[in-house]
């Protein structure tokens, strides 16, 4: 299978029906048939990769979370006044990085940044329970998200992006670059970001973290196909299809699929496709590339940061770093 970009089109308004029929129409036609991961976030998907995070064999969220609260004096240093999170989820990590930093900090303003409206009111209600601080919702993608933020800019005092929970890979390489890039625009030189980043490990531990023995990331995986019969009058068969998890030794990174198990005909009626998929064909839905940590220092580097910090989870293989807009 050759690498193929999952972009995503400028034009499409997140939650928008019109958006998301586009997106199906073009994507579900390519070759190999694929699906933009971000429309694995309704509320039931929010919910699903909450169960994931809880999972023995999903190790990344405890990990991070454990560096983040070790750290968090670091990372949230007395000049820090703005924070944004892409891909807020729960806003778990958020609070847990804001309590651990202690009393020592002023005011704060905080912008979350989520596709899922369910994730992002939760989260918006948990995190302003906080003391002084202020909270910016964003129901965007993270392009949108972070024009906004810069368009919202209210206080002064220096900036801090927050990418974690490895969303980073889920980007393939030049998608990847163009996303730093866009971020380094939004924020002002001396401003700071903390990337979240798992790194490569056993393909054993990789394979049973992405295809779990209860069933809860097929489930997340599967129920994009329900979302698409719901909300743009689908016709796919669920028990038609198996989540596959795949490592790319090549590529450095997991693919997530849906393979039909049979030859079907589907129609979505909203986005005005009727195709037949053959027995073991799939659909890529995601990928998760795994690096090691000087890759991350590079990668940070080519963007316009320079790093300050990297802290590694020895036993889970996940790296937290931490670098400033140069
Ligand atoms: N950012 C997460 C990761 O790459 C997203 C994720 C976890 C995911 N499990 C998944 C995406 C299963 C699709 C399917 O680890």
């Amino acid at each position: 299978m050759t690498p193929t970009v999952l972009t995503t089109p400028a034009r499409a308004t997140p939650g928008s029906v019109s958006g998301f029929a586009n997106d199906v129409r073009h994507y579900l036609t390519q070759h190999p048939r694929q699906l933009p991961s971000r429309y694995l976030y309704d509320d039931l998907g929010s919910a699903l990769f909450e169960a994931i995070c809880r999972l023995p064999w999903y190790p990344l969220t405890r990990a991070e979370l454990r560096l983040l609260e070790a750290h968090a004096r670091e990372v949230l240093d007395a000049g820090i006044t703005t924070v944004i999170e892409l891909g807020s989820g729960s806003g778990d990590k958020l609070s847990a990085l804001i309590a651990a930093a202690g009393s020592r900090r002023g005011r704060l303003e905080l912008h979350l940044v989520d596709v899922s409206s369910s994730a992002l009111t939760e989260a918006g209600q948990a995190l302003e329970r906080l003391e002084n601080v202020r909270v910016v919702t964003h129901r965007a993608t993270y392009e949108i998200g972070l024009g906004e933020f810069g368009l919202a800019r209210s206080v002064g005092g220096r900036r801090l992006a927050l990418f974690l929970g490895s969303n980073i890979g889920n980007f393939d390489p030049p998608g990847r670059d163009a996303f730093l890039a866009s971020v380094r625009s939004a924020i002002d030189r001396g401003d700071a970001l903390l990337l979240g980043v798992d790194l490569r490990k056993p393909v054993r531990d990789l394979l049973l973290a992405y295809d779990d023995p209860l069933g809860v990331t097929a489930a997340f995986n599967r129920n994009l196909l329900t979302r698409i019969n719901r909300e743009l009058r689908g016709d796919f068969e669920l028990d038609g299809f198996t989540h596959r998890a795949l490592w790319s030794e090549d590529s450095s990174r997991i693919e997530m699929h849906l393979r039909s198990n049979r030859s079907q005909s589907i129609s979505v009626r909203e986005a005005g496709l009727d195709f037949v998929m053959g027995e073991g064909e799939m659909i890529w839905t995601e990928s998760s590339y795994k690096y090691d940590p000087p890759e991350i220092v590079s990668m940070l580097k080519r963007s316009g940061f320079s790093v300050r910090a990297q802290w590694i989870d020895a036993a889970d293989r996940f790296a937290l770093t931490l670098a400033e807009a140069v």
